[in-house]
């Protein structure tokens, strides 16, 4: 009731100069003993994925947290797992603003945002701070000024930096905001990308002596003969795991409402069913091989179940955490 009470309020406001604001409250009260106030008592269901320890199998979805500002508050919040980023080599200031728009009436969010971020070296820093005990995935993507046939270069320099601090990297190809990103999911360009970045994560794992899993994150405007070469590209390449899906370029759940034809990725409730869709085509063609993890309109426990129920081994939240608050996370991870 408070919470809804709040975001009545918070909602008349510019999305984006509140969410800047918000983060900086949370990145202040996170790790010190005002964090206890926003504790919630869960029931721990530990999950095991991808070889690491998940303490439930709720994570908080990339770009909620995309400086790794907050990584303590979210952890005392009950999260199982955080991705932070998308974060490229060098800071960048996204695309113009007005970028980030609530469409009330469906629980959607459309945004534009264009991987504004700090930069790997700051996130870097602050993962190291955190005193989060569980898993953190650092979630990657290429610098827009960067050609996409040199984007391969940015991931190999992202993981590079963030290796010894990740327990999973996310390699983000599939954000609609940043110009022919989503071109990487397909064909020889995906192969080479993912030829790379496994012969890396094996360098690296030498040297580190620890191994970090890369997952891939994929678009939710994919033909089901996309999925299938994907899916192929991603068993031939070995890669540990599928977050399935970013946001979305399609309209047709939300024709007509306010802010609908605004340019980005539609994300909430309206993306659920098409996220659904892709999550199943990938559990036809994966067959258990690779784990899915399972995010877009997750807005109830039904909802969470519902991405359980068709193959996720884990699911991610985000719009569903702007709209209902921490009341979600907690019926989702005490009753899935
Ligand atoms: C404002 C906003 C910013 C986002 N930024 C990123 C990002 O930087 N990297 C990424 O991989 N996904 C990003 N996403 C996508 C989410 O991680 C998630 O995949 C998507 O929103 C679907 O989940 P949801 O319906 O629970 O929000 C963003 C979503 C929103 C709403």
């Amino acid at each position: 009731m408070i919470y809804y009470i709040i975001r009545s309020i918070l909602f008349k406001l510019d999305p984006e100069l509140t969410h800047k604001f918000i983060i900086k409250k949370l990145s202040i009260i996170g790790g010190t003993p005002l964090e206890k106030l926003f504790q919630q008592r869960l029931i721990s269901r530990p999950i095991k994925c991808m070889g690491l320890i998940f303490k439930n199998s709720l994570g908080l979805a990339a770009g909620l947290d995309k400086n790794a500002e907050c990584i303590d508050f979210f952890g005392a919040m009950g999260f199982g797992f955080i991705e932070v980023g998308t974060v490229t080599p060098v800071a960048q200031i996204g695309n113009k603003k007005p970028r980030l728009f609530h469409l009330i009436e469906s629980e959607g969010i459309i945004n534009r945002m264009g991987f504004n971020n700090l930069g790997v070296d700051n996130l870097v820093h602050n993962v190291k701070k955190s005193k989060f005990k569980g898993v953190i995935g650092i979630n990657i993507g290429k610098n827009e000024k960067t050609d996409i046939e040199q984007s391969k270069d940015d991931y190999l320099i992202c993981i590079k930096k963030v290796y010894s601090y990740a327990d999973y990297i996310a390699i983000n190809i599939s954000s609609p905001n940043t110009p022919l990103l989503r071109s990487l999911q397909y064909g020889e360009i995906l192969d080479d990308l993912l030829n790379s970045v496994k012969n890396q994560q094996k360098e690296l794992a030498k040297s580190n002596l620890k191994y970090v899993p890369i997952v891939i994150k994929i678009s939710p405007d994919l033909s089901e003969e996309e999925i299938i070469k994907i899916a192929d590209s991603l068993l031939r390449y070995k890669i540990d795991g599928v977050i399935a899906t970013n946001t979305s370029i399609n309209r047709s759940l939300v024709n007509k409402l306010k802010h609908a034809e605004e340019l980005g990725g539609l994300s909430g409730r309206p993306l659920q069913l098409i996220s659904n869709k892709v999550i199943q085509s990938l559990v036809k063609e994966l067959k258990g091989r690779i784990p899915i993890i399972g995010v877009g309109g997750i807005d109830s426990l039904i909802a969470a179940r519902e991405k359980i129920a068709i193959g996720a081994s884990l699911i991610q939240i985000y719009s569903g955490l702007i709209y209902k608050g921490p009341n979600l996370i907690r019926n989702i991870i005490n009753y899935i």
